[in-house]
């Protein structure tokens, strides 16, 4: 184990074993399941060397046993027969633990389904499998934000997988399993719920970390173009291996993604816009932040202040519903400058609208309550007689927050109902 062992400081290095020779050997490996219907030889017996620094594809069509041998070569599974020797340590013959032990430090996992925990934010799910090895807190942070920078996610990292694409997502799933510094990256399916754009992204990272980092990587996909990518292709038929061979003409990932036509202009909950951001806030029901309230507030007083001066002064008598109006309208205005310097871009118009349609319907639920739970004339005798101008500041004030943070709430839960959760 030595070998394969880093201390928690000092990652394992890239290099375990000298350039060129074996990183893994699996020697007359088979591996049957027991069920009820009987055994199933998911693998028969299987003979492979990968050296240091391969790119290996994995290939074969559904049930030919890619997923067995990928969770015996991430040692979560052992073989029935045979020897797999990792770094030269046989892991086959190790204890539940052992393997454990080595999962940990050797080898980085990436899964079709991403396999992230939703309601973590990106940082949060990249720091997981350093938290397992007892590193520091603010150790697994930076370790964490550097690994997110290296994914092109630098500026991703407090968002959630619901707020992310799918090739945002495996970006983080990649991230997770960089951030331990494996020499050994296994991808199972990695684009298997990607389109061929982020496909594409997905290998020309992965063809990087190979290239420059010299990270040993086995990929298994059913799909001949992204094999392609690879530098050597070995295909499974019923448990066996059929065919072991170098790529001829092997694709350069990030050459594809450059002949590819420009991206449709989609814009994935919280992809950078405010129009997004907001969305994904809305839909992460997440209260819409303290800055909107205080400038729809603002809204709403300056709206009401001028539809009075309008009618006191410009038709000479009260005009009904002048205010609330210009209130409303000013509260859009407001929130929209809000986001735009929050997120850098003005949201729609009718994201606006809509915050300040359910801000405007809390406050006037909230006013309802008060109003309805105090006694008729409470309220004005407290305001004439109740004390003074400190205590009818003060009262007024607390009032103000009580409402605030109640519109706060209202906003969200009443948005999210507005927003039901992005599928998919
Ligand atoms: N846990 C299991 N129990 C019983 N049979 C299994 C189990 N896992 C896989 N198999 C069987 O082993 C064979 C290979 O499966 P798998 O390795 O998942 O194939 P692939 O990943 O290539 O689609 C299939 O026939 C499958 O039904
Ligand atoms: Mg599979």
């Amino acid at each position: 184990m030595s070998a394969a062992a880093g201390t928690d400081e000092s990652p394992p290095s890239s290099n375990l074993v000298e350039a060129g020779t074996p990183l893994l050997v699996i020697k007359d490996v088979g591996k049957d399941y027991v069920s009820g219907a009987g055994i199933v030889r998911a693998l028969r017996t299987i003979n492979f060397v990968v050296n240091q620094g391969e790119f290996v594809a994995i290939i074969g069509t559904s049930g030919s046993g890619k997923s067995t041998l990928m969770n015996i070569l991430g040692c979560l599974d052992r073989p029935t027969r045979g020897t797999y020797t990792l770094a030269g340590v046989d892991v086959g013959g190790r204890t539940a633990d052992g393997r454990a032990i080595v999962r940990n430090r050797v080898i980085g996992f990436i899964f079709q389904g991403f396999n992230l925990l939703s309601r973590t934010t990106a940082l949060e799910n990249v720091e997981l499998p350093l938290s397992y090895r007892g590193v520091s807190a603010k150790e697994r942070r930076s370790r964490a934000e550097r690994a997110l920078a290296s994914v092109g996610l630098a500026t991703r990292t407090d968002h959630t997988p619901n707020q992310l694409s799918g090739g945002q997502q495996q970006r983080v799933a990649i991230a997770r399993a960089l951030v331990t510094d494996p020499p050994l990256l296994l991808a199972d399916e990695p684009t298997g719920n990607l389109d061929t754009r982020t496909s594409l992204e997905v290998l020309a990272l992965l063809q990087k970390l190979n290239v420059e980092r010299g990270i040993t990587i086995i990929l298994v996909t059913h799909e001949p173009d992204i094999a392609q990518c690879a530098g050597r292709m070995i295909t499974f038929r019923d448990g066996n291996i059929v065919e072991d061979r170098r790529v001829e003409d092997r694709k350069d990932a990030a050459h594809e993604l450059s002949l590819l036509p420009p991206p449709e202009v989609y814009v994935a909950p919280g992809a950078g816009t405010a129009d997004g951001a907001l969305a994904a806030l809305l839909a992460a029901r997440k209260p819409v932040p303290f800055g909107v309230t205080w400038r729809l507030l603002l809204g709403t007083i300056l709206g009401v202040l001028l539809g009075f001066l309008y009618g006191k002064y410009l038709v000479g008598k009260p005009v009904p519903g002048v205010g609330p109006g210009l209130g409303f309208l000013l509260e859009a205005r407001f929130a929209a400058g809000y986001f735009q310097g929050e997120w850098g871009h003005q949201p729609a118009w009718r994201q606006s609208l809509k915050v300040a349609f359910w801000y405007s319907l809390g406050t006037l639920l909230l006013l309802g309550i008060v109003v309805l739970a105090a006694p008729p004339d409470a309220l004005a005798t407290f305001l004439t007689k109740g004390g003074g101008a400190a205590v009818t500041f003060a009262a007024a004030s607390l009032g103000a927050v009580v409402v605030l943070t109640g519109i706060r709430f209202a906003l969200a839960r009443l948005a999210a109902y507005l927003h039901p959760k992005p599928k998919g």
